[in-house]
């Protein structure tokens, strides 16, 4: 009779919610039952956009980055899908924190929901954090130090001492999990630069990359920039950006003292996936893909990578997490 049950439950019962799966892993302390989610910005404003995120086949839902205030965002077009990949100078349009706490309050999914904050100032990045931090339902921020699309507000990430002293101040009274996204950087003693203030906080994780900022896509045939804000500058993502996100996964997960990378950049195919975990990433976020297939992308990334897992005999995501070898 036992084993009547047991063979029941294992070929025809759908899927325990528990089981553990292939792709399972954990960022730190925090596990998920799959290693890829939605990165922030992509179709994760809304609440109906978080709630069809929340019954997709992802590890996390994250929401789009928070202010204060409600925003409106930059005039469209503000987003564009370009050959290999997106362009976007979105402003951070958002519903503003109240929103996003409000919805963090009643979450229910069986995955954690991650909230990203992006104040315009130390100051509002404080105020947003004290404001979560007393909030029920948030599994973690991701504080973005990486927005490239507010005219006059450079990227945090690209100065370091700016950074550290936001994060002071942020660790004086912030005692739940946080972690950072980061612009892509392209030089080596920047990476040493970043890393080296980075260790000192107790950060729940680092996400690399944010788009790579201010890119220039022209429409030929209007001989115009492609997206009207800024000039159509703006934050590049997909395959254009997925040799530097590789770059600052690996490098980052490298000089980190075991702080967990979460990958973000370039990632179309199973495969793209399999090389963020190869250099260090614990989760893999989709942005662009996202953007460009809609949720359809969760499944058939998860499968891809599960068949290439197969192929080279890896049963779980630590088998090659963080092995990339030498030639
Ligand atoms: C926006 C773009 C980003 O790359 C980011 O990290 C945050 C916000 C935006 O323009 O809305």
């Amino acid at each position: 009779m036992r084993f009547v049950a047991l063979a029941f439950s294992l070929t025809l019962c759908p899927k325990p919610l528990m089981r553990p799966t292939a792709i399972e892993t954990e960022i730190g302390q925090i596990p998920l039952q799959n290693c890829l989610y939605n990165a922030s910005g992509a179709r994760c404003t809304t609440g109906e956009e978080l709630d069809s995120l929340a019954r997709a086949p992802t590890g996390a839902v994250l929401a789009k980055s928070a202010t204060i205030a409600y925003r409106k965002g930059n005039p469209k077009p503000r987003y564009r899908d370009i050959p290999f990949g997106s362009i976007n100078a979105m402003g951070l349009p958002n519903l503003g924190i109240d929103f996003y706490l409000d919805y963090a309050a009643a979450f229910s999914a069986e995955k954690p929901l991650f909230l990203s904050v992006a104040g315009l100032t130390t100051a509002e990045n404080h105020t947003l954090l004290k404001r979560i931090q007393k909030a029920a339902g948030v599994g973690a921020v991701e504080l973005n130090l990486s927005c490239p699309n507010i005219p006059g507000k450079p990227q945090t990430g690209y100065d370091v001492a700016q950074t550290e002293h936001l994060l002071q101040g942020v660790f004086a009274f912030y005692d739940k999990p946080l972690g950072v996204k980061l612009p892509p950087y392209f030089d080596r003693v920047h990476f040493d630069q970043m890393a080296a203030v980075l260790n000192r906080f107790p950060l729940a994780f680092v996400t690399c990359i944010n788009s790579m900022g201010n890119g220039l896509h022209i429409d030929v045939e209007r001989e115009t920039a492609s997206l009207k804000p800024k000039g159509g500058f703006g934050g590049i993502g997909g395959l254009y950006a997925k040799p530097t996100a590789l770059a600052n996964v690996n490098r980052f997960y490298k000089l980190l003292d075991g702080i967990p990378i979460v990958g973000c950049g370039g990632v179309q195919t199973g495969t793209d996936v399999f090389e963020h975990i190869l250099c260090g990433a614990s989760a893999v976020q989709v942005g662009t893909s996202l953007m460009k297939e809609g949720l359809a992308c969760f499944t058939r990334l998860g499968e891809e990578l599960q068949s290439l897992m197969r192929e080279k005999g890896y049963v779980r995501v630590a088998d090659f997490k963080g092995k990339l070898k030498s030639l």
